[in-house]
């Protein structure tokens, strides 16, 4: 069967379906997302809890949980299993510090001009280590709906890509400028078009709207043509998913192979919560 707009079948995740013991991973979509159930983030997990959160966390690329009235200290629990927690790198942002250095608050009402992700993008990408992961808790969220997160498996849409565009984007690299979303004074960093994750070993895009202002060594026609392809290729809805948040919830993203984008249709109503980041362990890998 072919589809008319991709051009090939889009095959599911090809890694098989894993039985997990200590937790329950129900696939949010084929292709990215899924729900952890079984666990209770307020307590302290086991070894065998926290080696199949990996394994989920790595697979789905996204994962998402419910009902979690998590403090600050859980979140940062939770999330340092993952590896040390980072800072964000941007100068001028649209969420906001707290007391504790490691958490965001990310909160916005009718007071709000602006909120954070509303383009297409991996976080931070403009950093030389970009963020590992990020993880985000609200407990407050609009009462009419709205404010959901859509996510895109940056492996499928590489996967989807004819041979001759894999071959085009092997071996070029892109400039990712944090001034186009934090301001002057923000880091800006070369990075593969394509990357290959170090754990999973598959490959994906890394290019996207937010960040990304052109492909390095080729006439800026060409970097715009094709970057404009790959934005639109990226976040398309074949290999994305969308979470529509309750309160209390967590979306919890791999930030080497998903890129994400916040809807902002909710206001003058509030949403709300706190986001921690991992760090960046390894500059992108060429894929
Ligand atoms: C972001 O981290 O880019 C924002 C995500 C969200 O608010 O859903």
């Amino acid at each position: 069967m072919y589809t008319a707009t991709i051009g090939a079948p889009i095959s599911t995740r090809d890694i098989q379906r894993p039985e997990y013991r200590s937790l329950t991973a129900t696939p949010l979509s084929p292709h990215i997302g899924a729900e952890i159930g079984g666990l209770d983030l307020t307590k302290p997990l086991s070894e065998q809890q926290i080696t199949e959160l990996k394994d989920a966390f790595v697979r789905y690329q996204v994962i998402f949980f419910r009902e979690q009235q998590i403090s600050h200290e859980d979140q940062i629990r939770v999330a340092s299993h993952f590896g040390p927690l980072g800072q964000h790198v941007g100068k001028n942002t649209i969420s906001k510090p707290t007391d504790n250095p490691f958490v965001r608050r990310f909160h916005y009402d009718e007071t709000s001009d602006r909120v954070s992700g509303e383009n297409w993008h991996s976080d931070q990408s403009c950093a030389p280590m970009p963020p590992l992961g990020s993880m985000l808790y609200l407990h407050t969220v609009p009462p009419d709906g709205g404010g959901d997160t859509l996510f895109a498996s940056t492996y499928a849409a590489y996967d989807a890509l004819s041979e001759r565009m894999k071959d085009y984007l092997g071996g070029l690299t892109a400039t990712h400028d944090g001034a186009r979303v934090f301001g002057p004074g923000t880091p800006k960093s070369s990075h593969p078009v394509i990357v290959r994750h170090p754990e999973s070993g598959r490959r994906g895009i890394f290019v996207s709207w937010d960040f990304t202002s052109h492909i390095d060594g080729v006439p800026k026609a060409e970097s715009d043509a094709i970057l404009n392809f790959l934005y639109r290729h990226i976040g398309r809805d074949e290999w994305s998913c969308r979470f529509r948040w309750r309160p209390h919830s967590i979306a919890f993203w791999d930030n080497r192979c998903a890129q994400h984008k916040a809807i902002w249709d909710y206001w003058p109503n509030i949403r709300s919560g706190f986001r921690v980041q991992i760090e960046g362990t390894q500059a992108p890998i060429a894929g």
